[in-house]
C-alpha cells in the first residue's frame, strides 16, 4: 500500500510517499523559516498562504522522485492537528481532494503520534514497549508506548514546552527564531558549567520550564545593567549553561520514567530531539547503563511528512478511515 503523507501544521510543508512493503519511497520538505524570520515567530496567515503555494508542486516532486503516478497512491494521510488552523485546513483540503479524486481513503493523523513514530523510521527501530520523550515547540511529554496506538501519558510539562524554552531564551538573547538550533550550535562552543540555574521542583514525572525562563531573564538583566556587552561577550557560555539546565530537567525525568516503568528502551522525538547535547547525554547514559536509546535520523526530528505517512500507513493497516467532513483540530490533547 502506497500512502501519500502531508504535514502542514506549522511552518514546514512536508510531503512523503511511504510504502507498507518497501518503506519510505520519497519525501520533500520546504521550510518557511525565511518567511517568518523578520517577525521573530510564525505568522499564521503567511504560513497558510505559503502552504497553498508549495503543497501541490511538492506532491508532483515526490511522485516523480519515486517514479510513480498519482494513480499509484492507495491512501492519503495528513496532519489534522494540533497546529495552526489555517495551515491544517490547507493540508486537510488538499489531502481529501486528492483522495476523493482518486477514490481512495484519507485519514487525519495526530501530529504528536507522527513524532512518536519517527524513531521507527530509523534503521534500528525500537521494539515495544518503549518510553518516549516527545520534545517539540509545543509539547514536552513522557509517553509509554506498549504497541502502535496503545500509549500512556506518564508526565508532561505543566507550562512551557522544552522547545519553547529554547526559543524564548534565544529571543531574550537577541538571537533569531527558531532559537533551538542556534543555541545548540553556540552551546557546542561554550562551557555548560559557566552559569548555574536552579532546577524547578515538580513532583512525579511532570516538568516545568517557565521558571527557568524567568530566572534567565533576571540573570541577563542584572548582567547587562552592569556590562551592556555581557551577552555578546559570553554568548556561548550562556547558551551552553541554558542548554545544560534544560537538559538536566529532561534527563532527570527520563531517568525517573525508566525507574518507574522498568522499561529500558528510551526513544526521543520532536524538534528538540535534534539537539546534539541531548543526543550525546542519552548516548552516554546508554553506555553507562543498560538503556537502549533510539534517536530518529536528524531529518525526522523536526516536522516532516515521512512520520505522518508512516503513522498513517499503520493506521490504515489497522482499518482506520477518515471522513471527508472531518474537521482539523488545532488544540488536540495527546
Ligand atoms: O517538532 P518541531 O519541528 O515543531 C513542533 O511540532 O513544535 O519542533 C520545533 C522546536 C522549536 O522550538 C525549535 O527551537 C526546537 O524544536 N529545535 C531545537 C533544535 N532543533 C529544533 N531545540 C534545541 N536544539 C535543536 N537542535
Ligand atoms: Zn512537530
Amino acid at each position: 500500500m502506497v500512502v501519500l503523507g502531508l504535514e502542514t501544521s506549522c511552518d514546514e510543508t512536508g510531503v512523503a510517499l511511504y510504502d507498507t512493503q518497501r518503506g519510505l519511497l520519497s519525501e520533500a520538505l520546504y521550510s518557511q523559516v525565511a518567511v517568518h524570520a523578520e517577525y521573530g515567530g510564525v505568522v499564521p496567515e503567511l504560513a497558510s498562504r505559503d502552504h497553498i503555494r508549495k503543497t501541490l508542486p511538492l506532491i508532483d516532486r515526490v511522485l516523480s522522485d519515486a517514479c510513480l503516478d498519482k494513480t499509484d497512491i492507495d491512501a492519503v494521510a495528513y496532519t489534522s492537528g494540533p497546529g495552526l488552523l489555517g495551515a491544517l485546513i490547507v493540508g486537510a483540503t488538499v489531502a481529501r481532494s486528492i483522495a476523493a479524486g482518486l477514490g481512495v481513503p484519507s485519514l487525519g493523523v495526530h501530529h504528536m503520534e507522527g513524532h512518536l513514530m519517527a524513531p521507527l523510521l530509523s534503521d534500528e527501530p525500537p521494539g515495544y514497549p518503549f518510553v518516549a520523550l516527545l520534545v517539540s515547540g509545543g509539547h514536552t511529554q513522557l509517553i509509554r508506548a506498549d504497541a502502535f496506538g496503545d500509549y500512556r501519558l506518564l508526565g508532561e510539562s505543566v507550562d512551557d514546552a522544552a522547545g519553547e524554552a529554547f526559543d524564548k531564551v534565544a529571543k531574550l538573547m537577541g538571537l533569531p527564531y527558531p532559537g533551538g538550533p542556534v543555541l545548540d550550535r553556540m552551546a557546542a562552543e561554550g562551557d555548560g558549567s559557566a552559569f548555574a540555574f536552579t532546577k524547578p521542583n515538580v513532583p512525579g514525572l511532570d516538568m516545568s520550564f517557565s521558571g527557568l525562563k524567568t530566572q534567565i531573564w533576571q540573570f541577563l538583566q542584572q548582567h547587562v545593567q552592569r556590562d551592556p556587552a555581557f551577552i555578546e561577550a559570553r554568548k556561548n557560555d550562556i547558551a551552553a549553561s541554558v542548554q545544560c539546565a534544560i537538559l538536566d530537567i529532561l534527563m532527570d525525568k527520563v531517568e525517573a520514567a525508566v525507574e518507574q516503568t522498568g522499561i529500558l528502551r528510551v526513544a526521543i522525538a520532536g524538534g528538540v530531539s535534534a539537539n546534539r547535547g541531548l543526543r550525546a547525554r542519552l548516548r552516554a547514559k546508554e553506555e553507562a547503563s543498560g538503556w537502549e536509546v533510539f534517536v530518529p535520523p536528524m531529518a525526522y526530528c523536526t516536522d516532516n511528512a515521512a512520520m505522518i505517512a508512516m503513522a498513517g500507513s499503520l493506521m490504515f493497516e489497522a482499518g482506520a478511515r477518515g471522513r471527508l467532513d472531518d474537521e482539523p483540530v488545532p488544540r488536540w490533547a495527546f
